[in-house]
C-alpha cells in the first residue's frame, strides 16, 4: 500500500535541518486528545511557529487508532486554517512495523527507538525501515544510548549515547538522532546531575547532525540554550503540558466551578478550558526559550 500524507502536513526533515543550521530547536509536544491537539496548534499558529505534533505508541491506544489521530489531526489542519508548518509523529515506536503502519496511515514522521535492543539489531531495523519512509517521503528519528525514566511504558537506563553509533546511524540517511545524555522522562528527581554536554559534544562532533534532547520538561534554561548550541535541534516535551493542564483543571475544581449547575460548570467545554489555555501558555513560553516561536514567519 502507498500512502501520501496529507497535503497540509509537512515532514520534520526541513524544519529541523533549519533549526539545526540557525541554532534553535523545534518544539515537539507529545498530544493525548482532541484539547492537546488543538491548543498546540492554536498556539503554534497564533505565533507563527512550526510545530511537531507526537503521539507516542500508548498515546495511540489511548486516543482510538492511528486512522481517529490523523483523521482528527489533518481535519484541525483543515478547519482551523494552519498555514504553520506542522509534522505528526511517532514517538519511541518499538517496532519497524508500527513505524511502517503509521506511515501508512498518514504521519508524516516516525521514530524507531530501538534502543532496547542491541546496537547491531537496532541499527539493522533503522536501515530496513528507512527505503520505505523515503519512498512516502517520512522524516526518521533513531535512537542510541537510553533516556532514563518511563515513557508511556517505554523505560530506559539512560545508558549515555556512543560516538561511534552516532557516527553510524548518521550515514543511515536518519533525519535526526536522539541520544542519551543524562536527560530523563518525566519529572527531573533531585538527584539529577543535569545534561552530560561532554558526552553531547562527542556525539555532535562524531555526526554533525540534528540531535533530539527527549526529556524537554523541567530542564532549566541555561542548559537547554548550551544543549541548542552543541547541536539540538529538537526537544521533546510531554511531562510539561500535562502539569500545566493539571494545575489549571485543579485551580477549577478547587474554586467548585464545576459545581455551579447554573453556569453549567460541569459542561466538559468548560471544565476543560482553562487547562486548554494553560497549555497554549506553557508552549508559547518554551518555544520562546527553544528559540523557534515566529520562525514559520
Ligand atoms: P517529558 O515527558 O519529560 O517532557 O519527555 C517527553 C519526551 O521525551 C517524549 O519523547
Amino acid at each position: 500500500m502507498s500512502r501520501k500524507y496529507h497535503a497540509k502536513l509537512v515532514n520534520a526533515s526541513k524544519m529541523v535541518k533549519d533549526a539545526h543550521t540557525g541554532k534553535y530547536a523545534i518544539g515537539h509536544f507529545n498530544i493525548n486528545n482532541l484539547e492537546w491537539a488543538k491548543a498546540i496548534l492554536e498556539a503554534a499558529q497564533e505565533s507563527s511557529t512550526p510545530v511537531i505534533i507526537a503521539t507516542s505508541e500508548g498515546a495511540v491506544k489511548y486516543m482510538g487508532g492511528l486512522k481517529t489521530i490523523v483523521g482528527m489531526v489533518n481535519g484541525l489542519l483543515d478547519e482551523m486554517n494552519i498555514t504553520v508548518p506542522v509534522a505528526l509523529h511517532l514517538d519511541h515506536g518499538q517496532s519497524v512495523e508500527m513505524a511502517k503502519k503509521c506511515i501508512e496511515a498518514g504521519y508524516s514522521s516516525v521514530m524507531f527507538d530501538g534502543s532496547h535492543l542491541p546496537y547491531e539489531e537496532n541499527l539493522a531495523k533503522v536501515k530496513e525501515l528507512i527505503g520505505f519512509a523515503k519512498e512516502h517521503e517520512v522524516s526518521v528519528e533513531a535512537e542510541i544510548g537510553s533516556i532514563g525514566g518511563n515513557e508511556d511504558g517505554v523505560v530506559g537506563s539512560g545508558e549515555l549515547g556512543d560516538p561511534k553509533q552516532a557516527e553510524e546511524m548518521s550515514k543511515t540517511g536518519i533525519d535526526f538522532l536522539a541520544a542519551g545524555i543524562g536527560n530523563i522522562h518525566g519529572k527531573y528527581p533531585e538527584w539529577w546531575k543535569g545534561l552530560s554536554f561532554d558526552t553531547l559534544k562527542s556525539l555532535q562532533d562524531a555526526c554533525d547532525m540534528p540531535m533530539v534532547l527527549h526529556g524537554g520538561s523541567g530542564v532549566p534554561q541555561d542548559q537547554v540554550e548550551k544543549a541548542i548550541s552543541l547541536g539540538i535541534s529538537k526537544i521533546n516535551v510531554n511531562t510539561e503540558l500535562q502539569l500545566a493542564f493539571r494545575d489549571a483543571t485543579r485551580k477549577y475544581i478547587e474554586e467548585k466551578k464545576d459545581l455551579d449547575d447554573e453556569e453549567k460548570g460541569f459542561d466538559p467545554r468548560k471544565l476543560l478550558n482553562p487547562g486548554f489555555k494553560a497549555m497554549k501558555n506553557t508552549f508559547v513560553e518554551l518555544t520562546k526559550v527553544f528559540g523557534c516561536y515566529g520562525k514559520a514567519k
